[in-house]
């Protein structure tokens, strides 16, 4: 048998890495050089399979990882134009996400870090996707107040540094993601809710409809998006036991209710961010995860950062939704000599730390 023993030697002369990331739908690989330069970025997307489910079955998705991880690894070594034995180390994602899916790209990287006798690093999905606001900054973004708002998680972090963040808000039942795939089926809308959302609103006016924005002003850093999920429902179709008709829930009326959805959640997400930055005495707020994309977002968040003399960083586009060019931050972790070893192990649960 062959024995695993990664070339601490070649850490010195480290250009160019391979990270894998499989925790829900996507099968991404990225090339990523040590200055941080990401020089491919493969997704191969699932969102096909799902739709017609209207969100994602973890089954499904951790079985059709399988066919699609080592075409994706493939096709980023050679979109960067680099071969497998010129990688100085593996990263991956191991949690938090879907079990299954977790488990094919943790179980690459381990076979790639085996094969090619390289050092493995483990990382967190969550952090990589407040890393992905690097990609658009020379200088770093830390410390700042890191804002994850995707289809599993809403929370808010505490960075001191890549690699020291302490979550200090979270949302205590959907993810707003999650919120705009569940409202988009509402509405009769395709999946992934959020860009279906955002193209409708666009034909909406959100002044029509009054909707809650939950935990807004509490002084917890909490977020709560299932009220607002059931208050959309109630507009539609009407509360149970309602005596007020319910207007006609026509195309303009989907449209409003689009918008008027959309504008509560972006003003939750914009509000509780600006409280976690004035709490923690930060002056950079970084945005990341699938619902970044989201134009109305990312205008409301510049706005009011710019009103506050905030320096803000979202993400790229290219950077929001799950892949694996996020995980330059990987960098970090073998700057500080932080690897995995072949018994890493997957975490689908969030990683808690005590508040
Ligand atoms: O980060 P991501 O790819 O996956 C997780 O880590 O969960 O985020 C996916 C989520 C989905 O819920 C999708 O509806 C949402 O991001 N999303 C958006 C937009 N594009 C994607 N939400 C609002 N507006 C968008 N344009
Ligand atoms: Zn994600």
């Amino acid at each position: 048998m062959r024995v695993y023993r990664p070339s601490l030697v070649s850490i010195s002369t480290l250009r160019v890495l391979l990270c894998i990331e499989s925790s829900c739908d996507e099968t991404a690989a990225a090339v990523i050089r040590e200055d941080g330069a990401v020089l491919s970025n493969v997704v191969s997307s699932q969102a096909a399979l799902h739709e017609r489910f209207g969100g994602v079955v973890p089954e499904v998705a951790s079985r059709a990882h399988v066919p699609r991880i080592l075409p994706a690894i493939d096709e980023a070594l050679r979109r960067a134009n680099v071969e497998r034995d010129q990688l100085a180390a593996v990263a991956v994602m191991n949690q938090p996400g879907l079990v299954g899916s977790l488990l094919v790209g943790v179980t690459a990287a381990k076979a790639l870090a085996w094969s090619l006798g390289i050092p493995l690093i483990a990382l967190d999905h969550i952090a990589a996707h407040i890393y992905a606001c690097q990609t658009a900054r020379d200088e770093s973004i830390f410390p700042c107040v890191g804002l994850v708002v995707s289809g599993g998680h809403t929370n808010l972090y505490d960075c001191r540094s890549a690699t020291e963040s302490r979550l200090v808000g979270s949302t205590i039942d959907d993810a707003a993601g999650e919120a705009f795939d569940k409202v988009a089926r509402i509405l009769g809308l395709p999946y992934p809710g959020g860009p279906s959302i955002e193209r409708l609103a666009r034909d909406g006016d959100p002044r029509r409809i009054e909707l809650p924005r939950p935990l807004l002003h509490e002084p917890r850093l909490d977020f709560s998006f299932s009220g607002l999920k059931t208050a959309v429902m109630y507009a539609a179709f009407g509360a149970p036991g309602a005596k007020q008709p319910v207007p006609e829930f026509n195309e303009q009326r989907r449209a409003d209710l689009a918008a008027a959805f959309q504008q509560a959640a972006v003003d939750v997400l914009v509000g509780k961010s600006l409280q976690a930055v004035r709490q923690f005495g930060r002056s950079t707020l970084c945005v990341g995860g699938g619902v970044a994309c989201n134009a109305a977002l990312r205008e409301a968040l510049e706005r009011a950062c710019s009103r506050h003399r905030l320096q803000l960083v979202i993400s790229p586009r290219e950077f929001c939704t799950d892949n694996a060019g996020m995980g330059g931050i990987a960098w970090d972790h073998v700057r500080a000599g932080r690897f995995a070893d072949l018994e890493l192990d997957v975490n689908p649960g969030l990683v808690r730390v005590p508040r």
